[in-house]
Order: structure tokens, then C-alpha cells, then sequence
């Protein structure tokens, strides 16, 4: 499976913070805010990752990011030219893609929560179809919204209804088979003028082969989108780190845990940002993992 990391819009409602940087490489507490979602297609175990942002942060992403090798990595990057909407992700990553599945992240959604990397992979490797991601929240009118029957079948999918028939919100994280790309290609622009990715969820659910995986209690799915939202996004990352003494979304961890480079490699990471205590923590992480320092 493939990953798109959608690094785009124009950040409208964290003015004037995002007028000058890309919203989605604004810290939250320690680290870039695409972290997170880069962390989660690398807990499911995807290496060949697409970013696609505006023409102007593009070159942004490949500063911070170059080309994922560090990471254990094949990163690449697309530009979407204009808010087109996320459908878009698929036309423009066509030929990226290819013959294969992809997963769809939202490069400003946060997910955090015990046992996410093996659902993922579960999810991952039975997939057939499309699989979406619910999480409860009190404001669902600000969401895809996705309606369940008593079997825990997923029966209704709706974009920002006045009128939530759940409180189920759809994440900002999709996995899809290889079909996705053809049914991007053949939709039409909604009344905002975008292709919308709630109708690509719609024509999975039409033919029956949607599926709605429930993030629980006890999970963290977090917004980013308003001042509020970011820096108390911020203060739950610091204050589960502070806690635990353990990092969430750290990449160069990530990438040591799940095989995709040596503990020295780690270390050498780490090394390069020894000035940070972010940089300490990779150092440590790589030891603890037997390197020689
Ligand atoms: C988009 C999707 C929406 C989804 C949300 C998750 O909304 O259209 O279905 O619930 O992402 O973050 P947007 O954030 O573009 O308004």
C-alpha cells in the first residue's frame, strides 16, 4: 500500500499565523504538525509516501522532509495548484499510485491512541474496499458524518450535515483499493467547486464495500484547525510526554521500531539535533536499542 500525506489550503482560520507558512508545518509542541500523520502511515507500515501541497510550501516539505531515505523512506512530492478539494490527491497521484492501494491522511489530523498501529495494519491487509475511521464528537455538523445500524453496518455517509444523523464523525484518514483512482477521476466538482472525498465514500458505499472502523473511547483524535484547537493539540502531546518520558509521532523512532533503519542510523539522527531535547530523545531511543553512539 501507498500513502498521501495532503499538505494543502490555505490555513483561512489560523490567519494570520498561516499567511506566511503552511499550516501544516506549524508546531504542535515539539515537532512539525505533518509528523503526526506521516507517523501514522509509517505505523501501518508504508514507505513509499506522496505529499502533495500548494506550489508556494512545496518546496517547504522537501526542505524538512528531503527524500524520506533518512527515515527509511521514499517520499516524493506533487503540487495540488489550487484547493480543489481532497478527491483531487487521486488524479494528481495517479501515476504514484499505480496499480496499488493507498492510504488518503489529512497532513493536519492527529490521531493518538493504544493499539492504533495494529488496527491499522489489520485494516490494511484485509482491506477490500474502502475503510474509514469514526470517532465521536459533540460538533459532527463539522464533519463527513457517518451513520451505523444496529449490526455496526455503515449506512448513510453525509458531508457537514445540518442535521447529523450520528455524532460520528469521519476522520481525515482513509484507506482505499486500487479503484479509488478511477472513481476520483470520474467525479464531478460539488457546489463549492471541489472534488469531494465524501462522494468517493459515497460510491464505495453504494456498491457496499465501505466499511466504518470505530476509534473508541479513550482515543485522541484531535483538530488543528482553529488557534484553540492547535494549542490545545499542543498541550495534550506535551503533557503525555511530560507524563510518560515517551514521544508520540517521533519519525526517527518510528522508523527504528518498525525496521526501517539500524539503531545506529537512529542515532545518527538524533546526533544532528542534539541541541533540542527532541534530538536527545532519538539519541537515547537508539541506545536503548543497542546502538554503538
Ligand atoms: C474534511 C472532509 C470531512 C472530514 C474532515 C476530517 O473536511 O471533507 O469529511 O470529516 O476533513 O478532518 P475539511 O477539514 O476539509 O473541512
Amino acid at each position: 500500500m501507498k500513502g498521501i500525506v495532503l499538505a494543502g489550503g490555505s490555513g483561512t482560520r489560523l490567519h494570520p499565523i498561516t499567511q506566511a507558512i503552511s499550516k501544516q508545518l506549524l508546531p504542535v509542541y515539539d515537532k512539525p504538525m505533518i509528523y503526526y500523520p506521516l507517523s501514522v502511515l509509517m505505523l501501518a507500515g508504508i514507505r513509499e509516501v506522496l505529499v502533495i501541497s500548494t506550489p508556494t510550501d512545496l518546496p517547504n516539505f522537501r526542505r524538512l522532509l528531503g527524500d524520506g531515505s533518512q527515515f527509511g523512506l521514499e517520499l516524493s512530492y506533487a503540487e495540488q495548484a489550487a484547493p480543489n478539494g481532497l478527491a483531487e490527491a487521486f488524479v494528481i497521484g495517479a501515476d504514484f499510485v499505480g496499480d496499488d492501494d493507498v492510504a488518503l491522511i489529512l497532513g493536519d489530523n492527529i490521531f493518538y491512541g493504544q493499539g492504533f498501529s495494529r488496527t491499522l495494519q489489520e485494516q490494511v491487509s484485509t482491506l477490500d474496499g474502502c475503510v474509514l475511521f469514526g470517532y465521536p464528537v459533540k460538533d459532527p455538523q463539522r464533519y463527513g458524518v457517518g451513520e451505523m445500524d444496529a449490526d455496526g453496518r455503515l449506512v448513510s455517509i453525509e458531508e457537514k450535515p445540518e442535521r447529523p444523523r450520528s455524532n460520528r464523525a469521519i476522520t481525515g484518514l482513509y484507506l482505499y483499493d486500487n479503484q479509488v483512482v478511477e472513481i476520483a477521476k470520474g467525479l464531478t466538482p460539488s457546489k463549492r467547486g471541489e472534488l469531494e472525498i465524501t462522494d468517493v465514500n459515497m460510491a464505495y458505499l453504494r456498491q457496499d464495500r465501505a466499511r466504518l472502523v470505530e476509534l473508541s473511547r479513550g482515543f485522541a483524535w484531535l483538530d488543528t484547525g482553529t488557534h484553540d484547537s492547535l494549542l490545545e493539540a499542543a498541550q495534550f502531546v506535551q503533557v503525555l510526554e511530560h507524563r510518560t518520558g515517551v514521544r508520540i509521532a517521533c519519525l526517527e523512532e518510528i522508523a527504528l521500531r518498525m525496521g526501517f533503519i539500524t539503531a545506529d542510523e537512529c542515532y545518527q539522527l538524533g546526533a544532528k539535533l542534539a541541541k533540542s531535547g527532541y534530538g536527545d530523545y532519538v539519541m537515547d531511543v537508539a541506545m536503548a536499542a543497542g546502538a554503538s553512539g
